[in-house]
């Protein structure tokens, strides 16, 4: 059981940097839809400064927090108990103190899921085979996902092949999973036969190289899946939308992931509305302008 009995309760994000996350916008903004006492807040803590920070999070009043970059890892490792997504994935994005020892979840998995189920709706009636692109820590979640309901056959596109096998390693010893590994020149024949295209790498990225592909050999039924969401409408997207290709950005996993933890440390299970993303674009909007 989570305690609240005490003090309005208290959760965070924590990264190094964080200053641009938007977890706190989501979540005062659902404090205050659903009035509820409670506080959100940004803290930046280094990497050296994380064991101290999650092992008193009781005497400093919170309930728990998110976690995000570089930190993921190192507090799945820290959690007494985990559930078998976070277990499978070996990190955390979400954390709460239950009977006094800290839990964890990795809740990307779920964000993915609710975000493509909601602006694709019926994909994974169809999804046979899956083209991911890159092979880190968020192909891992996005292939963990896709295994939990479609389970297609993955097209695994990377650059550095040994991270590729890594991955196709973990995934193998969790599902019995079909994973080919390809090389991005042979992207054009493996684009043939995808109904799902996922970028999980940064490419598209404001700050980051451009990802250019070009989306001709995917069939007319392919959906397009795009996890980097500043700029909102990525270039991927974008060509995606030109081709009439069904196309989803990356903001609605990020709005999606945020709702256990939220339930988890407020009690109220919260929507993603309209407004909650009107509000999360115009914050990406007003703050990338002229950054591309
Ligand atoms: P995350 O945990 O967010 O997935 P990561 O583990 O650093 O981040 O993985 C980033 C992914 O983007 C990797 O698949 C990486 O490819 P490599 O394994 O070859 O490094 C991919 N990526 C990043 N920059 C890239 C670039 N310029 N060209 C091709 N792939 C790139």
């Amino acid at each position: 059981m989570i305690d609240r009995s005490n003090s309005p309760p208290r959760a965070f994000v924590i990264g190094w940097p964080i200053k641009h996350s938007r977890s706190p916008l989501i979540h005062n903004y659902w404090l205050n839809n659903l009035v509820l006492a409670g506080s959100y807040e940004r803290l930046e803590i280094r990497p050296d400064e994380l064991e101290g920070f999650l092992s008193h999070l009781q005497e400093k009043g919170f309930v728990g927090g998110n976690v995000t970059l570089p930190h993921k890892e190192a507090a799945f490792q820290l959690c007494a108990k985990t559930t078998a997504t976070a277990a499978h994935l070996a990190a955390v994005n979400t954390v709460w103190i239950e009977d006094g020892q800290l839990c964890g979840d990795n809740t990307d998995v779920a964000g993915f899921l609710a975000c493509l189920d909601c602006e694709a709706q019926g994909w994974d009636q169809t999804c046979q085979t899956a083209v991911v692109l890159g092979a880190g820590g968020a192909a891992r979640a996005i292939v963990h996902a896709l295994m939990l309901r479609s389970k297609p056959r993955i097209l695994l596109v990377n650059r550095t092949r040994a991270r590729s096998e890594d991955l196709r390693l973990h995934l193998a010893r969790q599902f019995a999973v079909e994973i080919k590994l390809c090389t991005w020149a042979e992207l054009p024949e493996v684009l043939e036969t995808a109904d799902l295209v996922v970028n999980t790498t940064s490419l598209g990225m404001v700050g980051q190289p451009q990802l250019h592909i070009d989306l001709a050999p995917l069939p007319a039924r392919a959906i397009v899946s795009d996890i980097v969401y500043v700029p909102l409408e990525t270039e991927l997207v974008r060509m995606a939308r030109s081709r009439a290709l069904r196309a989803v950005g990356g903001l609605g996993m990020l709005l999606n992931q945020a709702v256990p933890g939220f339930e988890k440390w407020f009690g109220k299970r919260p929507q993603v509305t309209a407004e909650l993303r009107a509000l999360v674009e115009a914050d990406i909007t007003s703050t990338t302008a002229g950054k591309i």
